[in-house]
């Protein structure tokens, strides 16, 4: 009996040690849809390569994905891929392109364990990937860069490491090195195994064949040309004596980020990186809760609620409250404690792995994220864990809207519905509400962080609570909190592109035009402490 249940532990320990729970961040168009598609090759959950989605098919990409899905028997949907490759079982978390840019994007990175950012080799650093990765700093993770697209014309590999370095403050430690870029692309070097992986284009056929040479074999020269060899020795020269040694240390608390160049389109690159990634990158990390940190390893149970999805069934109008689990083992049935609402539930609803596809699990482990039906009992960062224990995991930060709007109701007689409506979206987290304390003004502001929100904010308080209203977009770009509560807003020196407004909860908070009247209001009134999320 012992015996048995050693056997037990140790399956479990090692159900969780090889899970890998990631998020891929880039700016839209990138490649990561492509990237994605590849992993999912490798993890055979799709049999042939070639399909890749396009920008203008990306919004496809998911719903023909669901097919996979149902024929293969694999996890995939909007919200997360599960799949075993290499005997790790990896979830990869979704995080939408522009179109669908939301706070959602951001809280999806709070359930991530690291993540792998994707640049486009001939553009660098762009605004999204800067959004993102700022979110990942926050979270002290582990962060990944596959610079892609190396099939086309690239920049100069020193000049994107060094924006990489200057303009996210992370430090590069090149795992492999691209040889040329291009028409004239020919493989990269390995820093580790030294040796050449050659890339031989195959006439706009998609997937390339890949050959290792070493780098002392002497058919290199001729294999990539006597150019491009000279810059190699140049180059591996330089990367060996002045770039950053490999610290697996600082590549767990996001310090270091590996760099691995590749082309996602060509498949070149992608299962060396897909491989490497698994080995350095961690395990489900330990996560801060208000009982110190919960080890994943623990045998209670536990999770915490990061994204709440309305009306995902129309038929239903119902919500589901997407968790990740933290610690221990999760059963279907099973009786859990809801920490905020201070209830023990049994989780009978069907619980489903991931958005509109239902499928009942069965077990779930630490890593992974399960989908709960939610009758309206759920807010983000809402702790669940086994019965007897209290604790609760550390808040999801409140993150800064960056497009305002000014919300009217066009038939007044409907005001109950409209506040009703609002906050109840607002506390989804779909879009932050904002009143103005001192103006005697009734409406509200609208704050979100991608437009689209607006739209979803439109359609769903006329469909679901038979409210019409008219928005009128405002002019400010960023907020902040005011951190010091204590201090008398009436008082302060601000700028007329600057406003006083307040949460539902009562924070006080500032909108600004534009930074340069931020600077103006923190240079005038040196109380005031400014922050840009907020934990409350
Ligand atoms: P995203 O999810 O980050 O938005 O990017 P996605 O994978 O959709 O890729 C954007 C475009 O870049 C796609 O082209 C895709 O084929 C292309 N792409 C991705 N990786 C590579 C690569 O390694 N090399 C090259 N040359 N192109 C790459 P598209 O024209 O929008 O679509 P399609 O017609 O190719 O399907």
């Amino acid at each position: 009996m012992e015996a048995m249940e050693e056997s037990f532990l140790a399956d479990y320990q090692q159900l969780i040690e090889k899970r890998r729970t990631f998020a891929i961040i880039s700016h839209p168009d990138a490649g990561k849809t492509t990237l994605t598609e590849k992993f999912l090759l490798y993890g055979g959950a799709i049999a042939l390569a070639g399909s890749v989605k396009g920008k203008k098919t990306a919004r496809h990409a998911v719903s023909d994905w669901m097919e996979i899905e149902k024929q293969r028997g694999i996890s995939v949907t909007s919200s997360v891929l599960q799949f075993n490759y290499d005997g790790y079982c990896i979830n990869i978390l979704d995080t939408p392109g522009h179109q669908d840019f939301s706070e959602d994007t951001y809280r999806t990175l709070m359930a991530a364990d690291s993540a792998v950012m994707v640049i486009d080799a001939s553009k660098g650093v762009e605004r999204q990937t800067r959004k993102l990765f700022k979110v990942c700093l926050l979270r002290d993770i582990p962060i990944f860069t596959f610079i892609n697209k190396m099939d086309r014309d690239a920049r100069n590999p020193f000049d994107l490491m060094e924006e990489i370095e200057k303009e996210l403050g992370i430090q590069t430690y090149p795992v492999n090195w691209p040889i040329g870029c291009g028409k004239e692309f020919k493989g990269v070097y390995d820093r580790h195994r030294r040796e050449i992986v050659s890339f031989t284009a195959n006439n706009g056929q998609r997937e390339v064949e890949a050959t290792e040479v070493e780098l002392s074999d002497p058919n290199l020269s001729a294999l990539i040309g006597e150019e491009n060899y000279n810059t190699l020795k140049d180059d591996v020269e330089l990367l060996d004596g002045a770039s950053y040694e490999f610290d697996q240390e600082q590549v767990r608390h996001g310090k270091l980020t590996p760099v691995f160049f590749g082309s996602a389109l060509t498949n070149f690159g992608v299962e060396p990186f897909l491989r490497d990634f698994l080995k350095m990158t961690t395990s489900p990390l330990p996560r801060k809760s208000s009982e110190g940190e919960i080890n994943p390893f623990s045998d209670v149970f536990s999770a915490f609620v990061f994204k709440i999805q309305a009306n995902m069934n129309k038929a239903h109008r119902d919500r589901i409250a997407f968790m990740r689990i933290c610690s221990g083992r999760f059963e279907k049935n099973m009786e859990v404690y809801h920490v905020q609402g201070d209830k023990k539930l049994k989780l009978s609803q069907p619980q489903q792995m991931m958005a509109q596809e239902r499928e009942v699990i069965e077990e779930a482990y630490a890593g992974d994220i399960i989908g709960v039906f939610d009758p309206g009992i759920y807010s983000i960062g809402d702790t669940i864990c086994t019965p007897g224990h209290k604790f609760q995991f550390e808040g999801i930060p409140t993150f800064a809207p960056e497009h305002f709007a000014r919300v009217r109701q066009l038939d007044t007689l409907k005001r109950k519905q409209f506040v009703k409506g609002t906050q109840q979206i607002a506390q989804e987290g779909a879009i932050q509400i904002f009143h103005e304390p001192y103006s005697g003004m009734e409406e509200v502001i609208v704050g979100v962080v991608g437009t689209l929100q607006f739209d979803v904010l439109q359609y769903r308080l006329k469909n679901e609570y038979n409210v019409e209203i008219a928005l009128e977009s405002l002019p400010f770009q960023y907020i902040r909190w005011i951190e010091n509560k204590e201090l008398d807003v009436k008082t302060l020196n601000l700028s007329s592109g600057t406003k006083v407004v307040q949460d539902f909860k009562g924070n006080q908070l500032l909108l600004f035009v534009d930074r340069w009247n931020i600077d103006w209001a923190v240079e005038r009134n040196k109380d005031l402490v400014l922050a840009e999320f907020s934990r409350n």
